[in-house]
């Protein structure tokens, strides 16, 4: 029997990841960079083991059916192949996310998989080759390895597509990310059929591609220089362009409800009475607002003013993977 636990927090992308250049591998059409978060978090146990007759995939407690086993067999497949055993896995996973927050992420997910797979079979992998299998997962998983800034290099294959921490001198102590929660339903359109839908048929699509490696840069020097303003604006910028994207697709669509712009709205007007502030959001209607820590306080108390304490979480920079326990018993 092999058994390995491990813990990953989500990450939030500053500058998006939007499209794939190879679907079968998971590499992006453009870098991204990301801000990993202390709040929202999954923590996976795998065990491996010679009795099992098939995987079977627990979520917060309840086994889930063929199709969300099936992923995660998917991925369990990569793992065995890379440890060379062909032995069938219980992934017992817990997603921890503030109540009723409906926030839980395939980056943490996929990533706490990975580190449970890594620990289990003894693989010993560099934190840039468990990126780099995360990655096979979900995208977006192989830049929760790490914590604070994370930047996904895009890469031209399996090798070379993995993400690597961005100097910043732990300037995203002074920084959070306030969650304003829409709507905690399953999304119409996934991340993964979104952003392929945008790939093969958006007009604008070519636009993203043009300037996302400028914004990229931006935020970059931006964290270099602790420019929070810089931050904020291209953070909020590419946020929009990504969005942006879906509305020249065919068929068209969109990730925002009316409670999103009402969101947006707020986010300006708080800025505009001085409070610096920023909004993104990703494949679904929740807001994320991107801000200073001093400022927390006082932008959320403006908050409340529109939406409920329910709806408001607030979330500072967290860890990359943590091991939790490994028994290994041959
Ligand atoms: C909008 O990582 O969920 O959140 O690679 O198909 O699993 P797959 O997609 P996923 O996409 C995340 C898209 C995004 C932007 C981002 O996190 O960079």
């Amino acid at each position: 029997m092999y058994k390995g636990k491990a813990r990953a927090h989500t990450n939030i992308a500053l500058i998006k990841y939007w499209g794939k250049a190879d679907k079968e591998f998971i590499i992006p059409m453009n870098n991204s960079l990301s801000l990993t978060l202390d709040a929202f978090y999954t923590e996976t146990m795998v065990t491996f083991s010679e009795t099992f007759t098939q995987d079977t995939f627990y979520l917060d407690g309840a086994r889930q059916d063929e199709k969300n086993t099936k992923k995660v067999s998917q991925f369990l497949d990569l793992v065995r192949s890379l440890a060379q055993k062909d032995l069938f896995a219980t992934v017992e996973s817990q997603n921890f996310v503030p109540t009723a927050a409906g926030l839980a992420s395939s980056a943490s997910g996929l990533s706490a998989l990975a580190g449970a797979c890594n620990a289990a079979l003894e693989l010993n992998l560099s934190d840039q080759d468990l990126s780099r299998l995360a990655r096979r997962g979900s995208g977006s998983a192989c830049r929760s390895i790490y914590g604070g800034f994370v930047e996904w290099e895009k890469g031209q294959d399996d090798a070379s597509s993995f993400a690597k921490v961005v100097p910043s001198d732990q300037w995203e102590d002074d920084l959070a990310m306030i969650f304003i929660l829409i709507n905690d339903q399953q999304k119409d359109v996934s991340s993964r059929d979104g952003m392929e839908r945008t790939v093969e048929t958006s007009v604008f699509y070519d636009g993203w591609l043009k300037t996302s490696p400028i914004d990229l840069q931006t935020a970059k020097e931006a964290i270099a220089e602790k420019d929070f303003e810089k931050l904020g604006t291209v953070t909020e910028a590419n946020g929009l362009k990504m969005h942006g994207t879906t509305l020249g697709a065919t068929p068209p669509f969109t990730y925002w409800s009316p409670e999103s712009l009402t969101a947006m709205n707020r986010v300006r007007e708080i800025r505009q009475m001085g409070l610096p502030c920023y909004f993104t959001m990703d494949a679904g209607p929740n807001v994320k607002v991107l801000c200073q820590k001093k400022d927390v306080k006082q932008i959320l108390e403006q908050l409340e003013q529109s939406f409920n304490k329910e709806q408001l979480t607030c979330a500072f920079s967290g860890p990359g993977l943590e091991y939790l326990e490994t028994d290994v018993t041959a």
